[in-house]
C-alpha cells in the first residue's frame, strides 16, 4: 500500500527543530535472537484443552492470539511497538491521534500516526467530536497504510472529555453514532471500537453502544471494564464487559488490570470476551502480550535472560533516538528506562542517576551495568 511521504517529515521537521541529527546511532550490538521457547505444559492452569483463545477475524485479518496491545498515549509509540513485536504480538495500535491535528497537519500529530516498518498489522486509534474530521482522518491513516481504524471512546481526560470526545461520547450515543458511521463509511478497512463500562456506575451503557456500534459496521470492540468516572481507580470490573459480549457477535475484548496469565484467565472467564487487551502490564516487559498468549494456550513462554532484556532495551533506547532525535528520545525514553528499573529492585540505587543523565553514552553504560551488577528479580507469582 502507498504511504504518504508527508507524513515522515514531521520528524526530521522536529529533529532539525532540536538540532539534532536525523540519525543517531549507538552502534548497539543488540542481540536479535531474544526468541520464545515454547513447550506444552500447563502454566497458571491454563492447558491447551482449554479452549481460552480462539483466533479472531477483524474483517480480512485473522489474529491468531487475540491478546493485543492496549494503545497508550505517550507509550505505544512505534519503538514501543517494535519492542512487542519482536516477541509475536499479532496487533500493534497506535497512541491516541487527534483526528482534527492530524487533518490540520499538525506535525508531532502526524507523525504520531507514522506507521513503520516493523509494526506488521497495524491499527491506527483516531479521537475527536467531529464526523467530517474523523472521516478525513481515518481517510488519511489508511492512505497511509494503516490496516485497522480505531475509535477511541474511553480516554477519561479532562483536555479530551471536555472537548465532547472520548469517553465523553458516552454521554450521547446517538451523536457516537454519526461519528462511528461516517468512518466506517469513509474507510475500506475494518474499524473497531474502544471504550469502558460507562460514563459512571449510573450510566453503563456499553452493551448498547456495542450493538450499534455492530449495527453501524464495526467489527470488533474492546471495553475497559471501568467507567469514566472511575478514571483508573479501582478494579477493572471483568463481569460488567459480559453484558457487552453478550449484545453482539462481533469479536469483544476485555481490558483493564490484565497484568499476566493468570488474570487474562479470569478476565476471559468473567466477562466471556473473545481476548484480553494489556495496557501498563506492558510498561517495563514488552514480551509479556507474547507471553500471556502462550500461557493461555498451556505453553512455557521463556522469559528474556538478563542479557535478552539488557539487550532489548539497548536496542528500544537506541530506536527512540533514532525515532524522536536526540533531545527529545532521551527524554521520551526515561519512562521506560524507569520501567524497566521499577522491575529489578535490586537497582534502585542507579535509579536516580540514570534517570537524570543527559548522555545517551553514558545512559547506555548504565543500562549495561544494571543488568550486568544485578540479577532477576522474579516479576510474577509462581503458579
Ligand atoms: C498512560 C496511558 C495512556 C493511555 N492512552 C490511551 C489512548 O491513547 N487510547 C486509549 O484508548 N486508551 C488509552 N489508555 C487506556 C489504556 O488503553 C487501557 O484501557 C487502560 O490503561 C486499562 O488497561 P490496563 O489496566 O491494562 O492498563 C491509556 C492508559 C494509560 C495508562
Amino acid at each position: 500500500m502507498k504511504r504518504d511521504p508527508i507524513v515522515s517529515r514531521p520528524l526530521i521537521k522536529m529533529q532539525r527543530h532540536l538540532r539534532t541529527p536525523v540519525l543517531f546511532s549507538l552502534k548497539i550490538m543488540a542481540d536479535k535472537s531474544c526468541s520464545v521457547r515454547k513447550n506444552s505444559v500447563a502454566i497458571d492452569g491454563c492447558t491447551r484443552n482449554e479452549q481460552l483463545l480462539s483466533p479472531v477475524r477483524i474483517g480480512r485479518h485473522v489474529i491468531e492470539d487475540p491478546v493485543l496491545l492496549a494503545p497508550m498515549a505517550g507509550i505505544t509509540d512505534a519503538p514501543f511497538r517494535k519492542a512487542v513485536r519482536k516477541f509475536g504480538a499479532g496487533l500493534v495500535v497506535s497512541e491516541m491521534i487527534a483526528s482534527q491535528e492530524l487533518v490540520t497537519n499538525r506535525f508531532d500529530v502526524r507523525a504520531k500516526a507514522e506507521i513503520t516498518s516493523s509494526d506488521g498489522l497495524m491499527s491506527v486509534q483516531i479521537a475527536g467530536r467531529e464526523a467530517t474530521w474523523m472521516a478525513q482522518a481515518a481517510r488519511m491513516a489508511e492512505a497511509n497504510g494503516a490496516e485497522i481504524i480505531d475509535i477511541n471512546m474511553g480516554c477519561p481526560a479532562k483536555k479530551v472529555t471536555s472537548g465532547y470526545a472520548g469517553s465523553a461520547l458516552m454521554r450521547d450515543l446517538d451523536h457516537a453514532l454519526t461519528l462511528i458511521d461516517s468512518v466506517v463509511k469513509s474507510v475500506e478497512i475494518p474499524v473497531t471500537l474502544k471504550t469502558r463500562l460507562g460514563w459512571d456506575d449510573a450510566a453503563l451503557n456499553a452493551a448498547e453502544l456495542a450493538k450499534r456500534a455492530e449495527d453501524a459496521g464495526v467489527q470488533m470492540i474492546a471495553v475497559h471494564g471501568r467507567t469514566r468516572c472511575q478514571f483508573y481507580k479501582g478494579r477493572a470490573n471483568w463481569s460488567a464487559v459480559a453484558a457487552a459480549k453478550a449484545a453482539v457477535s462481533i469479536p469483544v475484548i476485555v481490558n483493564g488490570d490484565v497484568t499476566d496469565a493468570r488474570s487474562a484467565k479470569e478476565a476471559l472467564k468473567l466477562s466471556g470476551a473473545d481476548g484480553v487487551m494489556v495496557g501498563r502490564g506492558a510498561q517495563g516487559q514488552p514480551w509479556v502480550v507474547s507471553q500471556i498468549a502462550a500461557e493461555l494456550k498451556g505453553q512455557v513462554f521463556q522469559e528474556p535472560s538478563a542479557s535478552e532484556k539488557r539487550d532489548l532495551f539497548l536496542e528500544h533506547y537506541s530506536s527512540m533516538l533514532d525515532h524522536y532525535g536526540v533531545e527529545l528520545g532521551v527524554r521520551c525514553a526515561r519512562k521506560h528506562l524507569g520501567w524497566m528499573l521499577d522491575r529489578r529492585p535490586e537497582a534502585a540505587g542507579t535509579r536516580a542517576k540514570l534517570l537524570r543523565e543527559t548522555d545517551p553514552e553514558r545512559v547506555v553504560s548504565q543500562i549495561k551495568a544494571v543488568f550486568e551488577t544485578t540479577h532477576v528479580a522474579p516479576t510474577r507469582e509462581a503458579a
